[in-house]
């Protein structure tokens, strides 16, 4: 892939923009997670030291083109100035006029935060005046938001279109690691994928059913496979319009001899509560009235084998419902696994990256952690990720 990189680009004296995924958890006003801000220091470093001023553009949540005041900025302006020990300017808008003198008075070195880009309807339109309107300001333009490469939106996708346009160094580093994998990997390979739905997963499992060697299916995604092996699931939750696609999938794994683990045992319960009764049973004793929670204990220790012998793990989605500590033990067992693990481990998606903060794990404990969700599920199904497109010669 020849991506436009900032490698030999003069940056000295030059007005940067730079679109940044700081969608970060909020809980409070506090940042509950820093691991996207500190993710783009690198970059963010490497600009300001090179003699350029810089804006920063993210979105925050899913305001739906409308202003939102629990998801403006500033609550990453405090945080963001903490890690850096350095102001950070913070303007309320990203296009008006007021922004744009803002930027023009920025001195070399300083930062400046712009307002929740998609507090405007016109970015996720990609509308081209908007994102002209964006540009003007600037001399150019570095995209270092790895987890909105699959949205073509006005802030990273339009925008290139009026400005020199590269990629950070976010961008550069998780394409390398996550493109190694798909060309070269350490084997046996296992894919392991849990979390609630099957449409943002099935892409990638069926795309790996050439590249991995092994496949875990944990978390409620497991139970529409479950039920497309005809098992009784229940109040517990499953997409019964998937069913095809999982029984599919599953007799793709078994022609390519391909090894496809789901749970044997399950951890059930009446009620999702922290007090909740919880009973640890064979797939084929779910009860009336209750719901699959959690991965049990036969099968933590089945995919606990399979990950001991692999050499490169890919994990994406929890394995339970472990925001409760009754069905919590699926998610910190297969962590606790996958961090002890000499093979090469990537994580991505939210929830996980939520899950390996409770229990205390730290980003150098795995490969790599991608800041990526959705980006880069897609980038593994062998999508084409527009706003990545827009960064290549
Ligand atoms: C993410 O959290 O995966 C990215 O920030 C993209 O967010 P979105 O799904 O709201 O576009």
């Amino acid at each position: 892939m020849n991506l436009k990189t900032l490698k030999n680009v003069n940056l000295n004296g030059k007005r940067v923009l730079m679109r940044v995924d700081l969608n970060v958890p909020i809980k409070d006003g506090k940042v509950q997670d820093d691991t996207r801000i500190r993710a783009i220091l690198p970059t963010l470093n490497h600009i300001l030291k090179s003699g350029a001023s810089l804006a920063l553009l993210t979105h925050l949540g899913r305001p739906k083109g409308r202003k939102v005041e629990s998801l403006k900025t500033d609550v990453i302006q405090k945080q963001l100035e903490d890690l850096i020990e350095k102001s950070v300017k913070k303007v309320d808008g990203c296009v008006e006029d007021f922004v744009k003198k803002e930027v023009l008075s920025l001195k070399k070195g300083e930062i400046l935060l712009l307002e929740n880009i998609r507090f405007y309807p016109e970015e996720k339109e990609n509308d081209k005046s908007f994102s002209e309107k964006l540009a003007i300001s600037f001399d150019l333009f570095v995209n270092d938001a790895f987890g909105a490469l699959h949205r073509a939106h006005a802030s990273t996708e339009g925008v290139t279109h009026h400005l020199p346009s590269f990629a950070g160094f976010l961008i550069e580093k998780e394409i390398k690691i996550l493109s190694g994998i798909l060309i070269s990997p350490q084997r046996p390979l296992c894919l392991i994928v849990g979390g609630a739905k099957i449409d943002t997963k099935i892409g990638v499992l069926e795309r790996f059913i050439d590249i991995a060697d092994e496949f875990l299916i944990g978390g409620a995604l497991a139970n529409t496979f479950l039920a497309s092996m005809g098992l009784y699931l229940g109040d517990s939750l499953f997409q019964k319009e998937k069913i095809d696609v999982a029984n599919k999938f599953l007799k793709a794994t078994k022609s390519n001899n391909k090894r496809c683990i789901l749970p044997e045992d399950i951890v059930i319960s009446a009620e999702i509560t922290n007090e909740a009764k919880a009973f640890n049973v064979d797939v084929s004793e779910l009860k009336e009235g209750m719901k699959i929670l959690d991965i049990g204990k036969l099968t933590i220790e089945k995919f606990k084998k399979s990950l001991s012998r692999s050499k490169t793990i890919i994990w994406n989605g929890p394995m339970g419902l472990y925001e409760y500590a009754p069905f919590e033990g699926g998610t910190r067992e297969i962590i606790k696994a996958i961090a002890d693990s000499d093979a090469e481990t990537i994580v991505g998606g939210g929830d996980s990256i939520d899950a390996l903060k409770k229990y205390d794990y730290k980003v150098s404990d795995f490969t790599h952690v991608s800041t990526g969700g959705g980006a880069m599920l897609e980038y593994l199904e062998g999508k084409e990720l527009p706003a990545l497109k827009a960064l290549q010669s």
